[in-house]
Parts: C-alpha cells; sequence; structure tokens
C-alpha cells in the first residue's frame, strides 16, 4: 500500500521549519545508540513526560536496543500559551514504582526548567530508583528559570516558541512531523 502524500495545509500554519524528518531521525538513532551504550546490561524504565514527550518517546524507544519498561507522567505547564506559567500541574497523585530500576526521563523540551525540576523532586521524594537520568529532544538555551540540564538532548535551540514533533499550542500541531515555528498571526493574544 502506497503511503499518502502529506497535505500541504498541515504545514500552513507554519512560518518555517526549524528541525526537519531526516534531521530528527538521524539524531534520535544517535540518541538511541548512546543510550543503548549507556544501559546496557541495567534494569531500564523509560519514563515519558505527556502528552508532549510521547512522539520522541515511540520513536526513540525503537533506537534502544535494550530490554526496557515503559512508564508516563502526565503534567501541565503552559495552560494553552506560547509561556511556561512557573506553576506545574500533576495529573495523576501517584508516582511510577521505580525500585530497583535504572530511570530515563523523557520530555520533548526543555524551557525554563521547572517541569523536569518539579518531575525529579517528586520522583525523588517518592520513588527509590537505582538512578536517575534525563533526555530531551529540544533544549532552549537561553530560558533556564532553574539550573538544569538534560543528561541527553536532541538538539539545542533558541528562544522560540516551537510545535510538532509532540508540541503543542493549545493542543494542536502534536502530528506534525517536522519541528517548526508557528507565523505569527496563529497565535492569539494572551487574555
Ligand atoms: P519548562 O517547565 O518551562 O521547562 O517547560 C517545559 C514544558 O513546556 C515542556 O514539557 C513543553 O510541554 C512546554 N514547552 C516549552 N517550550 C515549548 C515550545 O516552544 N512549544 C511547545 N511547548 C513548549
Ligand atoms: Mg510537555
Amino acid at each position: 500500500m502506497s503511503s499518502l502524500p502529506p497535505d500541504p495545509s498541515l504545514y500552513d500554519h507554519l512560518d518555517h521549519v526549524l528541525v526537519d524528518e531526516d534531521s530528527l531521525r538521524r539524531r534520535i538513532r544517535e540518541m538511541g545508540a548512546q543510550i543503548t551504550r549507556d544501559f546496557a546490561g541495567l534494569p531500564l524504565t523509560v519514563v515519558t513526560i505527556l502528552q508532549g514527550g510521547a512522539v520522541f518517546m515511540a520513536d526513540l524507544i525503537r533506537e534502544i536496543r535494550l530490554p526496557l519498561k515503559l512508564e508516563s507522567i502526565s503534567v501541565a505547564s503552559y495552560h494553552g500559551g506560547v509561556e511556561s506559567c512557573g506553576t506545574v500541574t500533576f495529573h495523576q497523585s501517584r508516582m511510577p514504582d521505580l525500585a530497583g530500576r535504572h530511570a530515563l526521563i523523557l520530555d520533548d523540551i526543555l524551557d525554563s526548567g521547572r517541569t523536569l525540576d518539579a518531575i525529579l523532586r517528586r520522583l525523588r521524594e517518592e520513588t527509590e530508583p537505582l538512578s536517575l537520568k534525563t533526555c530531551v529532544l529540544l533544549s532552549k538555551q537561553l530560558t533556564r528559570a532553574v539550573p538544569i540540564e538534560a543528561d541527553y538532548r536532541g538538539f539545542d535551540i533558541g528562544d522560540e516558541f516551537v510545535v510538532g514533533y509532540g508540541l503543542d499550542y493549545d493542543g494542536e500541531y502534536r502530528n506534525l512531523p517536522v519541528v517548526g515555528v508557528l507565523k505569527p498571526e496563529w497565535i492569539r493574544p494572551s487574555p
């Protein structure tokens, strides 16, 4: 069965593409190979931060050539805008059980750092993993409110709001196969 050509309207709202499909595939393959080397022989649990990390997780875990378990944590930090509002809302009360496991926490992007910081604090307080490492697809380099960097990161980017490949604006664009910058006219002024 042949695949459908991409609908050009899918890209209509983008001003430009920041990371294309080939670059994503290549970099994620490299990250998977690195993680495979680093965790060989160890009990690994990949903990994905939902929703944003879901697309990255699906591609990355198939490049990790090791037995592993999957867990997830669901949080909200943007609440519909284009700037992190500073509070992280957990959608579940219990953290995954990581006892006896090496945990690799995955997210789509590191921006202010508050989300990952809040999650790491809770995991350290409430679980007992053998180790806790972090992995993000994108890292904004100039926007940190909390001094934190991921152990594995795909691409360093500037201070701009991006969508696609799991990243949303007000819940949309997560299924774009690229990472891109929205045209300003598609960003509604915050109330
Ligand atoms: P932080 O807490 O400011 O580091 O933000 C992390 C979370 O905000 C990520 O998990 C994303 O869900 C979201 N986020 C940060 N920057 C962007 C962006 O440019 N586009 C879409 N979502 C973003
Ligand atoms: Mg997110």
